[in-house]
C-alpha cells in the first residue's frame, strides 16, 4: 500500500507540473497581445475641440485591440440625426484604431458615440464626446449618454456564482480525494466506509460538475444578450454561435465546454473503476483517473483565469493571470475541500463509535493542514488581486470595493470558525462523540459561509473593477488643480479646471511680495505638454482679466495622464519669472484608465508574497518530517518553488525598475531645477555653447565644427534624447560625454535649462 501511495504522489507531482505549465503555455501562445476594456486614448477631432473646418472623418485610438464585429462609432448632430456614413470600421492593420467617415457637416455641435466589446472578459465599453465646427452656435449637443446599470445583466452575478461554486467543489473534490480521501479508502478502513465514501464523493463532484456545466451554458446566453444588446430570451440561438466563433471570450468558452465534457467522461470512468472488484488493478486505474481529472481541472480553471479581470489588466497581465489561477486553486482546495469534508463526516455516521472516532481523528488533521495552507495562499494571492483591481484606497468606495469588503468580512468569519474547529473540536475527536457532532455542524456552517464568499465573487467578477470606476469618477481627485509658488518676488497661483481630458480653463493669479495684484505683466504664457510620450506642445498666452488675474480659456488635454504646465511671466519692471507644475489629468467622462497598477509594484508585491508563502509551506512541512518523508516533501517542495520564484520576481521588480532609468525628466522645470541647471550650464557648457546657447562660447572658435545653436536644435529632441547626448556625448563631434562628471539629476536639470533658450 505504501508503495502504491508513493508512486501516486510522484505521479501527482509530475501531473501538477504539467497542469501548472498549461496556463503559462496559453499565455505564451497569446503572445504580447493584451486585451481589456478598450477605452479612448485620443481621437480626431479631439474631445471638446472646436474646429474651423469640418472634418471628413472621426478617428479614435483605443487602449486595446477591438473585436471588429462588435465595435462601432456613431456621430450625431444636435438634433440627434446621424451624420456619419454608417461605414464605421476597425483598421485592419492596427485593430486599436476605429474610424467612420462623415458627410458634409454644417457649423454646429456634434456628438461622437462609440462602443466596443472586450475580447477577454467580454465586458462592453462605451463612451461619447462632443466637438464643434465653426462658430459655437450654442446648439446643445445630442445626448448619447446611456444609463448603464451596475451589471451588464442582472442575472450575470448569479450565473457567475453558480458556475464558480460548481467548478470549485468539483476541482476541490479531486484534490481532497488525493490528499485526504485516501485515508478513507485505505484497505484497513472498513469496507463499508470505503464503498460509501467513494460513491458519495463522486456523486457530489458529478452534481457540482453538472451545476458548472449548466451555469456555463447560461453564461453564454447572458454574454450573447450583452453583446447583441438583446433580451435574454432572444439571445438563445444562432447569435450564440457567432459569439463562440468570433470572440476570444467565446473561443475560451468553447475550450472550457470541451474540457467539462471530458471531465464528465473521466468521472463516469471513475465510478466504473470503483465498482470493479480486483483490488490491485482497481487502485491503479483509480490513481490514473484521479491524475487525469486533476490535469483537466487545471485546464478548466486556467480558462476561467484567462477570461478574468486579471487577464484584462493590461499592464500586469503576465503576473495577474498566474496569481489569479493560484487564487482559484487555493479556493478550490478550501471550498471544495470543505464540501467534501462535510460529506465524509456525514458518511462516517454509519460507522460504529470507535471506528468513527478513529477515522475522523485521522482525516481531520490532514484536512486542517490542507485548509491552513490554502488559506495562506488565498490571503497572499487575494491581496495581490485586490491591489490589481482596486489600486488606490479611495476606490474602495465603488460597488466593486464594497463587494470586496463584504467578501473579506465573511472570510474573516470563516477563519474564526476554522480556528474553533482546529483548537477546540479537533483535539476532542478521538475520545468525544459530541465533538464529532460539533464538527458536522460547524463544517456545515462553514460550507454555507463559503458559498456566500463565492456569491461575493460572483458580484466582483460581474462588476467593473474599482480602479476603472474610480478613474472615471475622479475619486480621490480634487475638483480642480491648484498650485502656488513664489518666483523672483512674484507670487504665482495656477488653477486648472476641471483637470480632465478635453477643454480646460487655466487661471493665473499674480501677486507681488505684499500680496497686491500685479496688473502690468506684458506677457503670461502657458506651455503644456504630455509627459509620457511626445504629443508636441501647446503654447497658449493668457489674457488679462484685471485684478492680477490672467486666463486661458481653451487649453486642451487630449489624453489622460501626467501633464506639465510651464508658466512664463514677463514684466517691464522686473526679471522674467518662470516655473512649471506637473499634475495628473483624469479621463473625465470619456473614460480611460488613469489609475493603473504599475508592473514594478506588482512584481515586488507578488514576489514578496510568494516568498512569504514559500516560508509558510516550508515551516508547515518541517513537522511532517521535512524533505525525508513523502508528506513533508510534498508540502516543502512547493515552498521551495515559491521562495525561489518569489525571490526572482522581487529581484526583478525592485532592481529591474532602477536599471532602465527614467525615460521622462523626473524634474519639472521649476525655479529650483532651472537654478541648478543654470549653474551646471555656466560651469560646464558655456565655454562651447555660449551664454545664450548660440554656439558662440569662448572655446567654440577652437573647435573644427562649432556647436549647434541650442535654441534651434533642442526643441527637436525629447528630454530623454537630450539626456543621452549630454550623458554619452555625440560620437564624431566635439560634444563630450558628461556621464561621469555630472550626476543624473544634474543632467536632467541642465536639460531643463537648455530648453529655456528657444525664445
Ligand atoms: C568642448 C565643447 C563642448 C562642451 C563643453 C559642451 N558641448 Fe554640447 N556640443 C558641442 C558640439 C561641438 C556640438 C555639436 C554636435 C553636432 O554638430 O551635432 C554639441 C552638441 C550638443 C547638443 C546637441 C544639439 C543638437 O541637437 O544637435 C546638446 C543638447 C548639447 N551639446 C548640450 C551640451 C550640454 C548640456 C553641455 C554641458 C553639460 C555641453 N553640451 C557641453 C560641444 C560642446
Amino acid at each position: 500500500m505504501r508503495v502504491g501511495l508513493t508512486s501516486l504522489f510522484r505521479r501527482a507531482a509530475a501531473a501538477s507540473a504539467v497542469a501548472a505549465a498549461l496556463p503559462l503555455l496559453a499565455l505564451l501562445l497569446q503572445g504580447q497581445d493584451v486585451f481589456a476594456h478598450a477605452h479612448v486614448v485620443r481621437s480626431e477631432p479631439a474631445p471638446g475641440s472646436t474646429l474651423v473646418d469640418a472634418p471628413d472623418r472621426v478617428v479614435i485610438w483605443f487602449t486595446e485591440p477591438l473585436e471588429p464585429s462588435f465595435s462601432e462609432i456613431q456621430t450625431l448632430d444636435s438634433t440627434g440625426a446621424r451624420v456619419d456614413n454608417g461605414d464605421s470600421a476597425v483598421d485592419s492593420s492596427d485593430t486599436t484604431v476605429m474610424s467612420v467617415s462623415l458627410g458634409a457637416l454644417a457649423d454646429g455641435t456634434y456628438t461622437v458615440g462609440w462602443k466596443n466589446v472586450s475580447t477577454v472578459d467580454g465586458h462592453r465599453a462605451r463612451g461619447s464626446f462632443v466637438f464643434s465646427v465653426g462658430e459655437a452656435s450654442g446648439g446643445a449637443a445630442a445626448s448619447l449618454v446611456v444609463e448603464e446599470g451596475l451589471f451588464q445583466s442582472p442575472v450575470e452575478p448569479v450565473v457567475r456564482w453558480l458556475a464558480l461554486l460548481g467548478a470549485l467543489v468539483a476541482a476541490g473534490g479531486a484534490i481532497f480525494n488525493l490528499a485526504v480521501g485516501t485515508v478513507a479508502r485505505r484497505s484497513e478502513s472498513p469496507r463499508r466506509l470505503r464503498r460509501l465514501w467513494t460513491r458519495s464523493s463522486l456523486r457530489l463532484s458529478a452534481a457540482a460538475l453538472g451545476v458548472f456545466a449548466l451555469a456555463s451554458a447560461a453564461h453564454l446566453v447572458v454574454q450573447t444578450s450583452v453583446i447583441y444588446e438583446q433580451p435574454l430570451g432572444q439571445a438563445i440561438g444562432g447569435a450564440m454561435v457567432s459569439v463562440v466563433m468570433e470572440t476570444d471570450w467565446g473561443r475560451l468558452w468553447l475550450w472550457r465546454a470541451g474540457l467539462i465534457a471530458v471531465a464528465a467522461v473521466v468521472m463516469y470512468a471513475q465510478a466504473r473503476a470503483a465498482r470493479s472488484s480486483e483490488g490491485g488493478r482497481r487502485r491503479n486505474a483509480e490513481a490514473r483517473l484521479m491524475l487525469l481529472s486533476l490535469c483537466l481541472w487545471a485546464g478548466i480553471l486556467a480558462t476561467l483565469s484567462l477570461t478574468s479581470h486579471a487577464a484584462a489588466t493590461t499592464a500586469i497581465r503576465a503576473q495577474a493571470v498566474p496569481n489569479d489561477l493560484l487564487h482559484l486553486w487555493a479556493a478550490a482546495v478550501w471550498v471544495g475541500g470543505l464540501a467534501h469534508l462535510l460529506l465524509l463526516v456525514a458518511v462516517t455516521r454509519q460507522l460504529a463509535g470507535p471506528q468513527r472516532r478513529r477515522t475522523l481523528a485521522s482525516v481531520v488533521p490532514r484536512f486542517s493542514l490542507l485548509a491552513g495552507l490554502s488559506l495562506a495562499t488565498l490571503v497572499v494571492t487575494g491581496i495581490y488581486g485586490a491591489w490589481a483591481q482596486v489600486t488606490v484606497v479611495e476606490a474602495l468606495a465603488t460597488p466593486y470595493g464594497r463587494a470586496l469588503l463584504a467578501k473579506v468580512a465573511v472570510v474573516g468569519g470563516l477563519v474564526m470558525l476554522g480556528a474553533v474547529n482546529l483548537l477546540w473540536v479537533r483535539p476532542r475527536l478521538s475520545w468525544d462523540d459530541a465533538a464529532g457532532r460539533w464538527l458536522r455542524r460547524l463544517v456545515g456552517v462553514e460550507v454555507a459561509a463559503a458559498a456566500l464568499v463565492i456569491l461575493a465573487v460572483g458580484f466582483l467578477t460581474a462588476l467593473e473593477p474599482a480602479r476603472q470606476v474610480a478613474s472615471r469618477q475622479g475619486l480621490g481627485q480634487p475638483d480642480s488643480i491648484v498650485f502656488r509658488e513664489t518666483v523672483e518676488g512674484t507670487g504665482i497661483t495656477l488653477d486648472v479646471e476641471p483637470g480632465e481630458v478635453g477643454s480646460n480653463r487655466f487661471t493665473v493669479l499674480l501677486e507681488d511680495r505684499l500680496g497686491a495684484p500685479i496688473e502690468n505683466a506684458s506677457e503670461v504664457s502657458v506651455r503644456i505638454s504630455y509627459l509620457d510620450s511626445d504629443l508636441g506642445e501647446q503654447v497658449l498666452s493668457a489674457s488679462p482679466l484685471g485684478g492680477g488675474v490672467y486666463v486661458v480659456n481653451e487649453a486642451r488635454f487630449s489624453i489622460a495622464g501626467p501633464w506639465q504646465a510651464e508658466l512664463a511671466v514677463r514684466r517691464p519692471d522686473a526679471f522674467d519669472a518662470r516655473t512649471a507644475f506637473r499634475f495628473e489629468v483624469t479621463a473625465g467622462a470619456s473614460g480611460s484608465g488613469r489609475i493603473a497598477p504599475s508592473p514594478e509594484t506588482g512584481l515586488a508585491l507578488l514576489g514578496g508574497s510568494l516568498a512569504a508563502l514559500g516560508v509558510v509551506f516550508l515551516a508547515a512541512g518541517m513537522p511532517l518530517g521535512g524533505m525525508f518523508t513523502l508528506r513533508g516533501a510534498s508540502v516543502m517542495a512547493p515552498g521551495v518553488v515559491g521562495l525561489l520564484v518569489g525571490a526572482a520576481l522581487l529581484f526583478n521588480g525592485v532592481l529591474g525598475g532602477g536599471t532602465t532609468g527614467p525615460t521622462r525628466n523626473p524634474f519639472a522645470p521649476n525655479t529650483e531645477s532651472l537654478e541648478i541647471g543654470g549653474r551646471v550650464y555656466y560651469e560646464t557648457c558655456m565655454t562651447c555653447h555660449g551664454v545664450a546657447g548660440r554656439g558662440d562660447g569662448p572655446g567654440a572658435a577652437a573647435l573644427e565644427s562649432p556647436p549647434a545653436d541650442l535654441a534651434v536644435h533642442v526643441p527637436l529632441h525629447s528630454d530623454a534624447d537630450l539626456f543621452g547626448f549630454v550623458s554619452e556625448g555625440i560620437a564624431g563631434t566635439a560634444m563630450p560625454a558628461f556621464g561621469d562628471r555630472l550626476t543624473d539629476d544634474e543632467i536632467w536639470h541642465v536639460v531643463n535649462y537648455i530648453k529655456t533658450f528657444d525664445e
